[in-house]
């Protein structure tokens, strides 16, 4: 089965064709990071003004690449959320607009799931039941999945999302957007002096709470009266990361000692992280840690038309939904 992937719910315009759930034929990707890097973050209006202007050549080149005509494809799959109301739009719009013109179906897909499907799409024998976990710009959550379409949450960000926390620490130290990258960089160069306190969520040990560790760096900051140094940038970088480690890695432990699952995955932009895909793996030797390749790690079609495949119609007809629990 050929499905064409759709994918805009926040600053990537992507289109991609995959067979059968698994065989990734096309996965271009059409970033607007760039745009949006002197304003520090993404500005709704402009990624869905930059979403009208990419998607018909992004969706063209997807098919070229896959080698196929367009009338080969079996149905389309598009995000309709969590994300921006108005960037999910113009991918549902154009979606509509080719399955009334092609005459094939339309799968509507919570990017959410499509971003843990991203860790399994790609890997040969995977058992059920295991543990996803979500660490991006916009989201952190622990679920456990029974199979390809089953998830039970078992916690998720109550304040900012991980890659979110990265992301604003990195501003608070002017480093430039997105930040996740560049406090990855400096902690390499830093030493862990501040020993940050972990947060606790008072809704539950698998919950993620990051906005008292953000405040932590932000009083060290003030507290440095004159410029700040290089190496006090790093130790910063250095002793956030750690502390953000170490929180998953507690999560982790404590979700394995819960459930008795030792089989874990990872999707999200934060997963780009190398430094933390050491730490757990030398953390957690015995257990079965699988991480998403680096290109199915950020926004991509390939994972929301892989994705399509098991999850199909299950979701029903959907609108541009920018917040979709999980319950
Ligand atoms: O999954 P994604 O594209 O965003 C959402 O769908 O929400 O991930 C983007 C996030 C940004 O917050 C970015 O700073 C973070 O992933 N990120 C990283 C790294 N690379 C990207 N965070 C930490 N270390 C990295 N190397
Ligand atoms: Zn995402």
């Amino acid at each position: 089965m050929l499905i064409l992937g759709i994918e805009s719910t926040c600053d990537e315009t992507s289109c991609a064709v995959v067979k059968d759930g698994k065989y990734i034929l096309s996965n271009i990707i059409s970033s607007q990071i760039e745009d949006h890097r002197d304003y520090g973050g993404v500005v709704p209006e402009l990624a869905s003004r930059l979403h009208v202007e990419n998607i018909f050549d992004t969706c063209y080149r997807a098919i070229k690449d896959a080698g196929i005509d367009i009338k080969d494809i079996d149905a389309i799959a598009v995000s309709y959320g969590p994300g921006l109301t108005s960037s999910i739009s113009v991918g549902i719009s154009f979606a509509e607009g080719l399955s009334l013109a092609l005459n094939k179906p339309i799968f509507f897909i919570n990017h959410i799931k499509a971003h843990l499907y991203a860790a399994i799409m790609n890997k040969e024998n995977i058992k059920f039941p295991l543990i996803g976990v979500i660490i991006s710009g916009a989201h952190s959550c622990m679920v456990l999945m029974r199979d390809h379409t089953t998830f039970e949450l078992m916690g998720e960000a109550i304040d900012d999302a991980v890659g979110e926390s990265f992301d604003k620490v990195a501003a608070m130290l002017h480093l430039p957007y997105p930040g996740g990258p560049e406090v990855e960089k400096r902690a390499k160069n830093g030493e862990n002096v501040y020993s940050y306190t972990k947060c606790k969520a008072p809704q539950g040990k698998f919950y993620f709470s990051n906005s008292g560790l953000k405040t932590q760096v932000l009083y060290t900051i003030k507290k440095i009266k004159r410029g700040i140094t290089e190496s006090e940038k790093n130790n910063i970088c250095r002793s956030f990361q750690d502390t953000i480690f170490e929180d998953l890695g507690d999560k982790i432990k404590e979700a394995s000692n819960v459930t008795k699952i030792k089989t874990f995955i990872f999707g999200g932009g934060v997963i780009c992280n190398t430094s933390m895909q050491k730490y757990l793996k030398d953390r957690f030797p015995s257990y079965s840690l699988i991480f998403s390749d680096k290109i199915l790690c950020t926004d991509n079609a390939g994972m929301i038309a892989g994705f399509a495949y098991y999850s199909q119609d299950k979701e029903g007809v959907k609108r541009p939904t920018p917040r979709i629990p999980w319950h």
